[in-house]
């Protein structure tokens, strides 16, 4: 059997009385397209730096493709390819520079590195600005270079953390296919973002992080499903002053007042619905099926984003 791309167990590490990460365990199997989402503070962040070796933990075993990564730093962080939630350039280096630099440090020198750079240049548009020194780029060209870097030694698990945060929606859809195109061709990649579009469109399994723990790991589709409600809205031809009776056993609210509001599941099918709705003498005007998403999601089960803690 195949080592799975990053295998994280019993993961905590606290910020003096603060559990960043809280026994955290997650399994990415090799070639997986991770998605890995949870508001402000959840610990994508600090997680991600276990993984790369840049932060330390308190316990736990973390392992990318069976290296440890601390006893086999090394081994493990060559592996890995990390675009940084924030930037961390040397401003004064040039693009070529930049790296050339990284090149090194992952022992590719000489020709090999040459054909490399020039290979990561043209696939992040950035070939005219070789030259340019980095504190002269655009912002967009920043988080190009940050990907093209994080490739530059040709890592079997690349780690985006938010890498299309403030790009522009030209630039992000750009981004999107050199990221599929990346795991299409194998590479594993984990990545966080803010975007639930980001990861619906990209992600086959997602995790969701809150307070450092998980809260919720499936398939894209089977978490969608799981909590999957089908509201189904009926606008009624008269104005109704409460829900009659009959129809209080199924999930109903009245959303206007000739609005109902009716939540579709195993037992509610939408059939079954409207056949209640006419037996109690209400007339229907139009039905409207809507979908919860992925976004729905993720707000029930973390209770809304933004800063708890
Ligand atoms: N160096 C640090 N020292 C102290 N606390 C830290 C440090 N780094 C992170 N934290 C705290 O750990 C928690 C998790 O932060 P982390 O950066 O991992 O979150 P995140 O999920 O990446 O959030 P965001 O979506 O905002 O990037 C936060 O409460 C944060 O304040
Ligand atoms: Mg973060």
């Amino acid at each position: 059997m195949k080592e799975p791309a990053i295998s994280i167990r019993g993961l905590t590490k606290s910020y003096g009385s603060l559990k960043a990460v809280d026994n955290l365990t997650l399994e990415i199997k090799q070639g997986e397209f991770f998605g890995f989402l949870g508001p402000n503070g959840a610990g994508k962040t600090t997680t991600i730096s276990i993984i790369t070796g840049l932060a330390r933990y308190g316990h736990g075993e973390v392992k990318v493709f069976g290296k440890d990564v601390t006893r086999e730093y090394r081994e493990a962080r060559r592996l890995i390819g990390v675009a940084p939630q924030e930037f961390n350039f040397d401003l004064f280096f040039t693009v070529e520079e930049t790296l050339k630099y990284y090149a090194g440090y992952f022992g590719l020198a000489g020709h090999e590195a040459r054909k490399r750079i020039g290979e990561v240049l043209e696939q992040f548009g950035l070939l005219g600005k070789r030259n340019a020194e980095v504190r002269k780029l655009s912002g967009g060209m920043k988080r190009r270079l940050l990907i093209a870097r994080a490739l530059v030694h040709k890592p079997r698990l690349l780690i985006l953390d938010e890498p299309t945060a403030g790009v522009d929606v030209e630039l992000r859809r750009e981004l999107w296919q050199h990221m599929k195109e990346l795991n299409r061709s194998g590479t594993t990649i984990l990545l966080t973002t803010h975007y639930i579009e980001e990861a619906e469109k990209l992600a086959k399994r997602i995790g969701i992080i809150n307070h450092g723990k998980i809260v919720a790991l499936d398939e894209k589709s089977r978490l969608i499903e799981q909590l999957h409600k089908i509201n189904l809205d009926i606008t009624l031809a008269k104005p109704i002053a409460s829900i009659p009776p009959s129809l209080k056993k199924y999930h109903v609210t009245l959303l206007d007042d000739n609005r109902l509001r009716f939540v579709c599941g195993e037992h509610n099918s939408r059939g079954k619905i409207l056949k209640a709705v006419q037996n109690a003498g209400l007339k229907v005007k139009s039905e409207e099926v809507s979908k919860s998403t992925l976004e729905d999601i993720f707000l029930d089960l973390t209770g809304g984003a933004n800063g708890k803690r």
